[in-house]
């Protein structure tokens, strides 16, 4: 098989060219002066910011089902999931994950859709931790599934888990996930019981749907003894929730806590993703923050890139190239070839997103991978 000459599938070439719509720069002006302002009257963030970007991460999606329906990602009477046949088996990420740890790759997250919506997930992320070179492996979750599976999953030597939490009042969580938090919470319980080494709360701000809920999440979490990080919503799924009136900045969660508690920034790095983490003094909450559309240098530390449940590699959530690795999976597991499109994928990982200009989604982002 040839190594030349592929180019990133469904790249538009529009989507590519930088084009500032004027409707969208609101939060360029609003948002970055809350920031901005946030951080001024904060500790600075003592925290390095890598200039090189040595790309070691893998997300890897292994479904783009999911049995809820959040507001910022799928439409609620979406059906529309890919065909079985084009999901990866698990045989053919490990063999994917193989070439990557060769190329450097040492940390790996399991996302979605519902990651624990998928048969047999506990035994693949056995095989998974197992895999030579594999340093860290994590697991995102919206935690509906969580009580069944906690057991299972930290038999499976699992030992980092992120779970999406972005209210705790049943009908604020209902009204933004479709879903109930009951089993969530309980899931989480059982979790904490179990003593995984790393637990994270993730949650989405949107304005008027869960302000209110920040301070309460916050004093969860740290009764919890947990870190609990707040994600601005991104531009990323089908369903248009990104607007002016929606948007919420971490700039402004960050002023709303400092008028409670005192943010004290965390020395240490949390993780391997792009959230900058703090303590809060009185509360003793660790609370990180995503600002991918407020923070001007987010990209420069990215170090991650993305594999889809149908076998393509996303170097960037807000760029539309992708790299399609099944030729080199089917009908054969061709090694040389997945090797030249995995670096080729890694060489072309743009500098930085689109999100900030008129960025428009080509697919939902369960398939893509939170
Ligand atoms: N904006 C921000 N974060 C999102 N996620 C999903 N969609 C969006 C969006 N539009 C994140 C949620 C979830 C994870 C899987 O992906 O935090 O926890
Ligand atoms: Fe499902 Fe997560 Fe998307 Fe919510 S954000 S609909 S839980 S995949």
């Amino acid at each position: 098989m040839t190594t030349t000459g592929f180019t990133p599938v469904s790249a538009s070439p529009d989507a590519l060219v930088t084009r500032a719509n004027p409707r969208k720069l609101w939060w360029r002006v609003a948002d970055i002066m809350s920031l901005s302002s946030a951080l001024q009257t904060l500790p600075a963030f003592s925290g390095s910011t890598p200039l090189a970007r040595a790309v070691d991460y893998l997300r890897i999606s292994v479904t783009d089902r999911c049995n809820e329906r959040c507001l910022y990602c799928l439409p609620e009477q979406f059906q529309a999931w890919l065909p079985r046949s084009e999901i990866l088996t698990y045989e053919e990420i490990l063999s994917i994950v193989q070439i990557a740890v060769e190329r450097g790759f040492k940390h790996f997250r399991v996302t979605g859709g519902e990651p624990l919506l998928r048969r047999d997930l506990p035994h693949f992320l056995e095989e998974l931790i197992h895999t030579p070179g594999v340093k860290t492996v994590q697991v995102t979750t919206n935690g509906t599934r969580l009580l069944e599976l906690a057991d299972a999953l930290h038999q499976s030597g699992l030992q980092r888990l992120n779970v999406s939490l972005d209210a705790l009042d049943p009908s604020r969580y209902h009204d933004i996930t479709h879903g109930d938090v009951k089993p969530v919470l309980a899931g989480l319980e059982r979790a904490r019981a179990l003593g995984f080494s790393s637990l994270k709360l993730n949650t989405v701000l949107i304005r008027h749907k869960n302000e209110e809920e920040i301070w309460p999440l916050v004093q969860f979490a740290a009764s919890l003894q947990i870190p609990i990080r707040f994600i601005e919503l991104m531009p990323v799924s089908l369903t248009e929730m990104l607007t002016e009136e929606n948007f919420l900045p971490v700039g402004e969660v960050m002023q709303m806590l400092a008028q409670k508690d005192t943010l004290i920034p965390l020395e240490t790095k949390l993780g391997h993703g792009p959230a900058q983490y703090y303590r809060l003094e009185k509360t003793g909450a660790v609370v990180g923050f995503i600002g991918a559309l407020t923070n001007l240098h987010f990209c420069e530390s990215c170090n991650k890139i993305r594999l889809t449940a149908d076998g393509f590699i996303r170097p960037c959530l807000g760029n539309h190239g992708e790299y399609d690795l099944k030729p080199a999976l089917r009908p054969l597991v061709d090694r040389e070839e997945l090797r030249a499109r995995l670096d080729q994928s890694i060489l072309e990982k743009p500098p930085e997103h689109l999100f900030r200009d008129n960025w428009k989604p080509q697919r939902i982002m369960t398939a893509i991978g939170g």
